[in-house]
């Protein structure tokens, strides 16, 4: 695996796949990898030519210094991470390389994306999460890029970023790796103790009870059985749960057929923040 440091250097090294007519796919993490991450290059490798993964800790998108500054980076294990599913280049950018000083302001129109769920809660995160994924897709310009449904919103927003600035990228979702129990994965587990990671568990209980009784009970009664679930444990705080309809992201009050529907979850254990979905209905 070659590791790239700078901006001119992926270019050159780029360019020359592309005159090989060969085609690129991204993946871009802010590392502390875990099985979640090396499922999505595992995904792209048989899908391209060259699989290019990017570590960078992106200070735009964190709304919380505190976050910023915990945010695990054990660099020397990604490396070994990554070499061992055969990524072919690691970008692994200074801040200064992808944020110079003369560095324009950047907004993008994301519409009810950014003021609903996590645009709600998180304000001006997406901004940040669209700000670095633009430079990176403007730098790789890769035929494809693999994205985690994990962050079902984020996914939603990178398109519609995509469809704003009639990108010639093409979005692979890849479906969310959980622990044996059910956690799903994230970097930020981590930072749990291991009694953290039990609580934890009720998360991806709570979805999976949504799902499991969507076409028994109506979409009220589902939620607050949900949600006394999560109540009954002290160690969790909820901040958001719903059931919502996939493409608008719109919260509904009963199940349709042909309808696509998710349901969200957002709780916080031991000061950290975990989010996770399931999708209880294709459209
Ligand atoms: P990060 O949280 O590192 O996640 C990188 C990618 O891995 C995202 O597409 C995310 O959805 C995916 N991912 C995380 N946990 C996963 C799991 N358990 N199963 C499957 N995929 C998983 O998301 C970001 O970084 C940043 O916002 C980024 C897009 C890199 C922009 O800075």
């Amino acid at each position: 695996m070659k590791i790239v440091r700078t901006k001119a250097e992926l270019q050159e090294i780029l360019q020359q796949v592309r005159q090989e007519n060969k085609t690129i796919t991204l993946v871009p993490t802010m590392g502390a990898l875990h099985e979640g991450h090396l499922s999505l290059i595992e995904y792209a490798k048989p899908r391209t030519d060259i699989t290019v993964c990017s570590i960078f800790v992106n200070p735009t998108q964190f709304n919380d210094p505190k976050d910023l500054e915990n945010y695990p980076r054990p660099i020397e294990n990604d490396i070994a991470l990554l070499e061992s599913v055969d990524c072919d280049i690691l970008f692994l950018p200074s801040v200064e390389e992808m944020y110079p000083a003369n560095d324009p302001e950047w907004h993008i129109d994301l519409g009810n994306l950014d003021r609903i769920w996590e645009g709600e809660h998180r304000p001006g995160h997406f901004q940040g999460v669209t700000q670095i994924v633009y430079k990176l897709f403007s730098l790789v310009k890769p035929d494809q890029a693999c994205f985690g449904q994990k962050d079902f919103q984020q996914v939603m927003v990178i398109q519609r970023m995509i469809d704003i600035k009639e990108l010639p990228i093409k979005l692979l979702i890849c479906p969310t790796v959980r622990s044996d129990k059910g956690l799903a994965l994230s970097s930020r587990n981590a930072r749990l103790s291991e009694e953290g990671k039990e609580n934890a568990l009720y998360l991806s209980k709570a979805l999976r009870y949504i799902k499991d009784n969507i076409h028994q009970q109506s979409v009220e009664v589902l939620l607050k059985n949900a949600m006394d679930l999560l109540a009954s444990n002290p160690a969790l705080t909820l901040e958001y749960l719903s059931i919502v309809e996939s493409s608008s992201l719109e919260p509904v009050k009963s199940i349709q057929p042909g309808i696509g529907y998710v349901a969200l979850i957002v709780v916080w254990v031991e000061n950290v923040r975990l989010i996770d979905n399931i999708i209880l209905q294709e459209a």
